[in-house]
C-alpha cells in the first residue's frame, strides 16, 4: 500500500491507566487497542469512542515523533485543514516538559490557519508517551451520558457510580440484550438501556425492584425489572453484566453465588461478573471455558475483580 493510500492512523486517549485494570480492558473492547501507561492505543477503530466510559477521545493522527521539538518540525512539514483551531495537552506523566499553553502557542506558530478556542472548527491534541509524541485530530469523543445517572434517585451502599457501570457494559460492545440478575438498585440497567439495548434486571428483594424501576422511569428508559431468585430465573440474553453479592456487606454463600453463575452461563454465551475477589475457578466449574480478569483498586483499600466470561470462544 502507498502512503497515499494508506488510511489515518487513529489512537484512542484514555484516562490514565494506573490501578484500573477497566480502563485498558474497555479500551481494548472498544477500540481494538492496547492503552500504554499514558493512556494512548494505537486502534482499530473508533466508531465506538462515543459510548465509552473511559476512552476520552478519537484521533487521527497527522505527524508524530520521538520528542516534542521533533514533532513541532514534522507539524510544520504537513499540509492539512486547521482554521479556528485549538491544541489541547495530553501529558499525564509530563513528559514534555512543557504546559498546556507553550505547547499550543509553539505549535500555533507553525500552522498556517488562525487559533479559535472558544469556537474551534479544528480540535487538536498533543499526546505524549514514553517512546513518542503524537499530534491528532479529535474526531471522536466520549459523549460521557453516563454521568447524568449519578443523579438517580435511588442508590445503594454496594450501588455502582455511572461509569464503572457503563464500562462493564462496554465490555460486551457486540452484545444487543443485557440482563444483571442481581440489578441493586439498577446502576448496570441504567447503562444498558441509556445505550438502547434491550435491558433486563433481576432482584429478589422487592426493594431492589422498586428502586431500579423508579430510577429508569426518572430518566425514561424502558426495561423489563422482576423480582425473582437468579439461582432459578430464565430470562435470556445476549450477555450478562452484574456485580455479585460476593464480598459485599451481606454476603451471600457460595453455593448461591455458584448457582447464580451456573443459571448466568445458560442464559447467555457471555458475561461480565464482579466479585470482590477472583471467581475464575467458579466460572470454569460453572461453564465458561475463556475467562479474562483485570481488577480495579479502590481507595477504600478493596479490590474489584471484573472477570469477562464466555462460554465458547468467539471464533
Ligand atoms: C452488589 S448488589 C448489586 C448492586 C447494583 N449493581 C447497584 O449498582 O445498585 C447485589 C444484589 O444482588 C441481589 N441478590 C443476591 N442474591 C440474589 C439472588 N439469588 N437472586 C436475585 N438477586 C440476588 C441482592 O439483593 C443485591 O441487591
Amino acid at each position: 500500500m502507498t502512503a497515499a493510500a494508506r488510511p489515518a492512523q487513529t489512537v484512542a486517549v484514555c484516562a490514565r491507566v494506573d490501578r484500573n485494570g477497566l480502563i485498558a480492558a474497555e479500551c481494548r473492547s472498544l477500540t481494538g487497542g492496547t492503552a500504554d501507561e499514558d493512556g494512548i492505543a494505537d486502534c482499530d477503530t473508533i466508531d465506538l469512542v462515543a459510548r465509552s466510559a473511559y476512552v476520552q477521545k478519537g484521533l487521527h493522527v497527522i505527524a508524530g515523533a520521538g520528542s516534542f521539538d521533533a514533532l513541532v518540525a514534522a507539524v510544520a512539514a504537513k499540509e492539512f485543514p486547521a482554521d479556528d483551531f485549538r491544541i489541547d495537552l495530553h501529558d499525564p506523566s509530563g513528559r514534555v516538559g512543557r504546559s498546556t499553553q507553550e505547547v499550543a502557542t509553539t505549535l500555533a506558530d507553525v500552522i498556517p490557519f488562525g487559533p479559535d478556542l472558544r469556537q474551534p472548527r479544528h480540535r487538536f491534541i498533543v499526546a505524549a508517551s514514553a517512546d513518542r509524541v503524537l499530534f491528532g485530530e479529535v474526531v471522536a469523543e466520549t459523549d460521557a451520558s453516563y454521568r447524568r445517572h449519578d443523579s438517580k434517585p435511588w442508590t445503594t451502599s454496594s450501588s455502582l457510580d455511572g461509569r464503572f457501570a457503563r464500562a462493564l457494559v462496554n465490555l460486551v460492545p457486540t452484545a444487543r440484550s443485557v440482563l444483571d440478575p442481581c440489578c441493586g438498585a439498577g446502576s448496570i440497567v441504567l447503562e444498558a438501556a441509556a445505550l438502547g439495548l434491550e435491558a433486563h434486571g433481576v432482584d429478589w428483594k422487592p426493594a431492589m425492584v422498586g428502586m431500579t424501576r423508579e430510577n429508569l422511569a426518572h430518566f425514561g428508559y424502558a426495561a423489563t425489572v422482576v423480582q425473582a431468585d437468579s439461582r432459578l430465573h430464565h430470562q435470556v440474553a445476549d450477555a450478562i453484566v452484574t456485580d455479585l453479592p460476593y464480598g459485599h456487606a451481606i454476603e451471600a454463600d457460595e453455593p448461591t453465588i455458584r448457582a447464580i453463575l451456573e443459571r448466568g452461563a445458560e442464559l447467555a454465551p457471555e458475561a461480565v461478573y464482579v466479585a470482590r475477589a477472583d471467581i475464575t475457578l467458579w466460572l470454569r466449574a460453572a461453564g465458561y471455558s475463556e475467562v479474562e480478569v483485570c481488577t480495579v483498586r479502590k481507595r477504600a483499600g478493596f479490590t474489584r475483580w471484573v472477570h469477562v466470561a464466555r462460554r465458547t470462544p468467539v471464533p
